[in-house]
């Protein structure tokens, strides 16, 4: 049976209920994050506990416990009997439960606190081959560095990126293409990587640092710079990068082929430093 965790306590994934008066049932008032284990060691574990602090700060939840994330995580890796094998732990905090009103409780009350460890399947051919993503506007709020579980536009665009048969969808915000519903994304030209800079309209991916760092270590320039989706076919290679992705080569966007239609040589140089950057992490 699965165990999770709920408000200080880890009990079977059955037995948790979350109160109907809950502000993340009714106003999706909360925030989340999604670690990647990889049999030794979660990758990034210290950025994702970084920036769940900041969500939280940002939303004005208080969640007192936040730096003992990565060992709540840890635990349930533990209780879940998932060490040696690749997982995700998701965890997300909302501003607890209160009789609905749109002024936040007063006193303040405690935060819910949720959080499960799921088995990640790997041997993922996408990586090899390369996927076909959708464009759509971006009709998220301004505050995307936020992250928010409430996510309506994100499911909304992924999944008519599935029914269009596509694996992605990436969003456009006055022309410029910002990320994907859940993953950042990159664009290849002339040997340099190009990738929104950090604003209100992206989410800073745990991911993409790690491709920058890799990527200006084995010499390659990286610019945080916007691209405009009129610019597309300027470049040559795509990839987006995330906890769950990975790093995935786009190979197709809106029906139209990125360069050769495969994964090309820059994009296959930073998901081989990426390999690498993972050899100590796995059991
Ligand atoms: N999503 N942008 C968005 C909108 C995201 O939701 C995510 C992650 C990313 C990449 O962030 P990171 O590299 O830290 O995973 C970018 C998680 C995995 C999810 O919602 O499942």
């Amino acid at each position: 049976m699965n165990i999770s965790y709920f408000n200080g306590y880890y009990l079977p994934h059955g037995e948790i209920c979350i109160s109907p008066d809950d502000r993340g049932f009714l106003f999706a008032e909360g925030v989340y994050e999604v670690a990647r284990w990889y049999g030794k060691q979660f990758l990034g574990i210290e950025s994702h506990t970084e920036r769940l602090k900041r969500s939280l700060r940002e939303m004005k939840i208080d969640w007192p416990e936040a730096d003992n994330y990565p060992s709540l995580a840890h635990e349930l890796i533990i209780r879940n009997r998932m060490a040696g094998k690749q997982a995700l732990v998701y965890l997300q905090v909302t501003r607890g439960s209160a009789a609905r009103t749109h002024s936040f409780p007063s006193p303040p009350v405690n935060p819910t606190v949720y959080a499960f460890a799921k088995e990640k399947k790997t041997g993922n051919r996408d990586n090899e081959t390369g996927i076909g993503i959708l464009m759509t506007e971006d009709i998220r709020w301004s505050r995307c560095d936020i992250k928010s579980i409430s996510l309506l536009a994100n499911t909304m665009g992924f999944q008519e990126a599935l029914d269009k048969n596509m694996q992605e969808c990436l969003f456009v915000r006055d022309g410029v293409m910002t990320e994907c519903s859940h993953s950042n994304i990159f664009f290849v030209r002339d040997n340099i990587i190009y990738t929104h800079p950090e604003s209100k309209y992206i989410l800073s991916g745990v991911t993409r640092k790690i491709i920058i760092k890799t990527a200006r270590e084995i010499g390659m320039i990286v610019k945080e710079e916007p691209v405009r989706a009129d610019d597309l076919h300027k470049f040559r290679e795509v990839f987006i990068g995330s906890t769950s992705f990975e790093i995935t080569p786009v190979t197709g966007i809106d029906g139209v082929q990125i360069g050769n239609g495969v994964p090309g040589p820059v994009t296959r140089l930073i998901m081989s430093g990426f390999e690498a950057v993972l050899i100590p992490l796995k059991g």
